[in-house]
Order: C-alpha cells, then structure tokens, then sequence
C-alpha cells in the first residue's frame, strides 16, 4: 500500500533560526530561552508522533506520511517562543503547539489536493501517493487529532481553533474563487494570505501567551505579529513558488501557477501589463506556456517572472508585512522574546525553503 517512510529532513539549528546564538547580541538569558525553545521543540516532536499515530493500520501510515518527512515548525517554535512572556513551556503549552502544528498538516494534504501539487517536503504528495480521496480523508483524520487535543485545553482554545479553522477555509475558498467583479485583485490577494496562513501563524503565537499564565494584554501585539508576519511569510512562498531550487523548497517550481493560482508576482505582472509592452509579452508567454505545463517555453518564462519587477515588488511588500509586523511588537517589554521575534520576523523573509 505505501512506500516507506521517509526519513525527515530537519531544518538547521532552530535557536539559530531565531538567532538567539548569535554572538552578538547573545546573554545569558537569550541562551536559556535558546535551550528552552529547543528543548520543547523535542518534547513536540515525540508529541507530534504520538498523536499522529492511528491504531488503523492504513490511517496510520497515511497520517505520519507527510510528518515523518520533515517540516520546518515554524507555528510550534512560535507558540513555545510566545510563552516565554509568561511561565514558559508547560503541559498546556506544548498540548497548544502539538494541535496548531497537526492543523497545519492536515492542511497541507488538501491544499496539496487543490494544487494538484506533485510534491511536498521533498516527497511525492499524499495524493499522488495514494489518490486524492485517501488524500482527503488523511487530511480529514489529522483535523479531527487537532480538535481532540485541543478540547483538552478547554472552551476558549476550542473556539479559537474553530475560529481560526474558518478562517483558513474561507482564504482557501476565496483563492479558489477569485475575486469578485467589483474587487481589487491585490486586495483580494493579501484578504487571501491573511485567512489562509497568518490566521493560523496568529493562533500559534496566541496560545503561546494564553496557555503560559503571561499577562493578557500581551496577546493582541502577538496576535497581529502573527497575523502580519504569517502574509509576509506566504508572500515569500508566492516567490518561492518561482524558485527552480526545488531540493531547497521541497516542491515543484511553478506548482501555483500550473493549478491557476495567481500569486501576487503574477498579479502585478498583470497590472503591468496594462501599460508596458515587455510585461505584456511575458504574460503572453506564461499564459501560452500554461497550455503545456510541462514545456521548456513555461519553464523559462517562470524564470522570466522571477527576474521581473513584478517580483521584486512582491519581496519588497513581504518586507513591509514583516516591518509592520515587528511594530507591533511595541507593547511587549524589551528583552529576549521581543529580540527573538524581531529576528523571526528577518528570517521569514529571507528563508529560501
Ligand atoms: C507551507 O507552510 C504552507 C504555507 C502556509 C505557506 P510551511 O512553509 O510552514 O511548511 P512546512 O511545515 O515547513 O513544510
Ligand atoms: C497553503 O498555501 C495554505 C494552506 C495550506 C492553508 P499554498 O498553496 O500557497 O502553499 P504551498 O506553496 O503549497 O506550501
Ligand atoms: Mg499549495
Ligand atoms: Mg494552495
């Protein structure tokens, strides 16, 4: 039924990520948050296996296929990041972390459907695997382990996990459609991100504070910081999308906009187009490249778009999501979380997977 399991592919040091090592600017208090982070990001990861594991014998290997090949967890690292304003890592903390990180995967399994991606992490998508139904019903099953774990945090979580699953649902239907009539493509575009991925980025960091006893008031500049940063992040990806270093991304170059997902590069090269012969052309090119997806000419005119203006702009918009997203951080006190988001915030826009 199944080829193996892969073997993860895991993300360079985590403290690292958030640049609590660096020389710098590390004290000893950046380094015990460092170790703490890291620490609890092991205890998520036996965590993640243990409530991924289905006493089905097809469930199970389905369930841990997109798991066990690799991930960079990013929402976990944010929500034991946002705890540190309070207690730091309890029980509830990494129960939070667990079902923010296992909603995200069995997202992935649909979206993977609805872009009839060929690859994810590195591997052959679920449903290229074993069919889109199998696909779906995986994806299906995990919602159902994230809402179970979260219902042992109580009402609150629950309803934000409810809430936030909307959200997200709705992003990906708003995508699927398309903008209304009446609508601005562009803002269409960024409402998209917002419910798609930073609804769920905002979620994380949110338990980080509601489940750590940290003060209240410190979860609505997390919130937004995750709002905001979760747009600069799939910003990022719409760029990503066009990158040819599909060993670094884990996906197929184009996977977007093979599936007529238009990214917001593709929409300023639209809006462009309105006016300037060259990016006129270029969407021609894409446009007849996408009658045969798999040609040289649809190739080379991504490329094209990846060196375009069109894309630039985008980068830059990225980076002014994530410099909204560090302002609104002000409220927090100065010290090692604020730093460590700060720095979250650079490396988001500057991954390249
Ligand atoms: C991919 O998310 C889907 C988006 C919302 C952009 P990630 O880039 O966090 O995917 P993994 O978990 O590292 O594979
Ligand atoms: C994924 O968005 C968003 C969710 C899974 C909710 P994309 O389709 O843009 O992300 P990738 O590129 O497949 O990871
Ligand atoms: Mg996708
Ligand atoms: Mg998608």
């Amino acid at each position: 039924m199944s080829p193996a399991v892969p073997v993860a592919r895991r993300s360079k040091a985590l403290s690292a990520q958030f640049g609590l090592t660096d020389r710098l600017f590390a004290n000893g208090e950046d380094r015990a948050t460092a170790t703490a982070i890291e620490d609890g990001l092991v205890l998520v990861e036996a965590g993640l296996l243990r409530e991924v594991a289905f006493a089905d014998s097809i469930a199970d290997v389905t369930g841990r296929y997109l798991l066990a090949a690799g991930g960079k967890r990013v929402r976990p690292m944010l929500t034991l990041l946002t705890a540190q304003l309070g207690e730091g890592i309890g029980p509830d903390v990494l129960t939070a972390a667990e079902a923010v990180e296992i909603t995200h995967l069995a997202s992935l399994y649909h979206d993977d459907v609805m872009d009839e991606a060929e690859k994810r992490r590195g591997v052959p998508t679920a449903q290229a695997v074993w069919g889109n139904s199998v696909a779906i019903l995986t994806g299906d099953l995990l919602f159902a382990r994230a809402s179970k774990l979260i219902a042992s945090l109580g009402e609150r979580a629950t309803r934000l996990q409810a809430q936030t699953f909307e959200r997200l649902v709705l992003g990906q239907l708003h995508e699927t459609v398309g903008p209304g009539p009446e609508e601005d493509a562009v803002e269409h575009y960024l409402q998209v991100l917002a419910d798609k991925t930073g609804s769920l980025i905002a979620a994380a960091a949110q338990l980080g504070v509601l489940f750590s006893g940290a003060p209240e008031e410190y979860e609505e500049p997390v919130l937004l910081f995750g709002e905001r940063i979760g747009v600069a992040f799939q910003l990022v990806d719409d760029v990503l999308d066009l990158s040819p270093q599909s060993e670094e991304t884990g996906k197929v170059a184009g996977t977007d906009l093979r599936a007529g997902v238009p990214t917001l590069p593709l929409l300023y090269l639209r809006r462009s187009a309105r006016t300037e012969p060259s990016a006129a052309l270029l969407l021609a090119r894409i446009e007849s490249g996408l009658a045969e997806p798999e040609s040289a000419e649809l190739a080379a005119a991504i490329e094209s778009l990846r060196e375009h203006q069109a894309t630039a702009v985008t980068i830059g918009e990225a980076h002014r999501w994530a410099a909204s997203a560090v302002d609104a951080l002000a409220p927090l006190p100065n010290g090692t979380v604020k730093k460590a988001l700060t720095r979250f915030a650079d490396v988001m826009v500057e991954r390249s997977s």
